[in-house]
């Protein structure tokens, strides 16, 4: 389902009650879904308990490009991690568990998305490492206002494929993204995308092989049909998508 939101997007929170807007929110558009079917009372009350100490605050949020990710946190993590799109949040919640010491940023626009991985925080109790941050929209602007060099990696999971040519303009990997991308992220830092789309496959290889910051890791075919070391596999990734081909993991690198 496509909703366009036009200019100067609203911003829904579950309650569909409208956020205050930044500087930042206007002048883009966001393809995609934000709030699919409302949260029942329970999936509400995760939501309410966890977002507001978890959510990256919105007036960080602007145009200035300095926001230092560490300081989102109330420890010093090793590593940043930033996972663009994390569906249900399944792999990113386990990330958490099994690497405390980095620190994870996700952002998610649909609403049934971020309530179901604010669950999984939930059901994680006393061994939440608090060290995610999370941003309920579209990437983009938070990507723009984050310090230059302050990310250790993003991770861009089965983005939406877009199959209709006329389409593939709103694909998240395109050659400004990846300008924004390799702003904020650190020499030598990774992105990491993957998808089991065929059409979608050539389209970020070639996108990310055609700007002139990142570097394709692979040697040999094995690095890109095999999953790397200890990868956490989301849902979507075991049950694969209609038509789908085999998942492709592309690794680059930030020069
Ligand atoms: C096909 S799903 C994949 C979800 C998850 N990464 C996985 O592998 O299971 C793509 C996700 O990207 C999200 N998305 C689309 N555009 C986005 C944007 N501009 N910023 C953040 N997330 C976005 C969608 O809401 C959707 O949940």
């Amino acid at each position: 389902m496509v909703v366009s939101h036009g200019k100067k997007p609203t911003l829904l929170t579950p309650s569909k009650k409208k956020l205050a807007k930044t500087d930042y929110h206007q002048e883009w558009r966001f393809y995609g879904r934000r709030v699919g079917r409302q949260l029942n009372t329970v999936r509400k009350a995760f939501f309410d308990k966890h977002y507001p100490a978890l959510c990256v605050p919105v007036e960080q949020i602007t145009k200035s490009g300095n926001l230092d990710p560490h300081d989102l946190f109330t420890f010093t993590p090793e590593k940043i991690i930033f996972e663009i799109g994390f569906g249900n949040g399944e792999r990113l919640s386990q990330h958490c568990i099994k690497d405390p010491s980095t620190g994870f940023i996700g952002a998610e626009p649909f609403s049934n998305g971020m309530s179901a991985f604010l669950k999984s925080i939930d059901d994680q109790g006393d061994e939440f490492n608090n060290n995610v941050r999370v941003h309920m929209d579209d990437a983009i602007p938070l990507v723009k206002s984050l310090k230059p060099h302050s990310i250790d990696s993003i991770m861009v999971l089965n983005p939406d494929p877009w199959h209709k040519t006329r389409h593939h303009k709103r694909r998240i990997i395109n050659q400004d993204n990846l300008s924004l991308f390799s702003k904020i992220l650190k020499s030598g830092g990774s992105l990491i995308m993957t998808t089991d789309v065929r059409d979608l496959i050539q389209w970020m290889v070639t996108e990310a092989t055609n700007h002139p910051d990142f570097i394709w890791t692979a040697q040999c075919t094995d690095d890109w049909k095999n999953a790397p070391e200890n990868w956490i596999q989301t849902r979507y990734e075991t049950k694969g998508a209609k038509g789908a081909d085999r998942m492709h993991y592309l690794h680059f690198k930030r020069a």
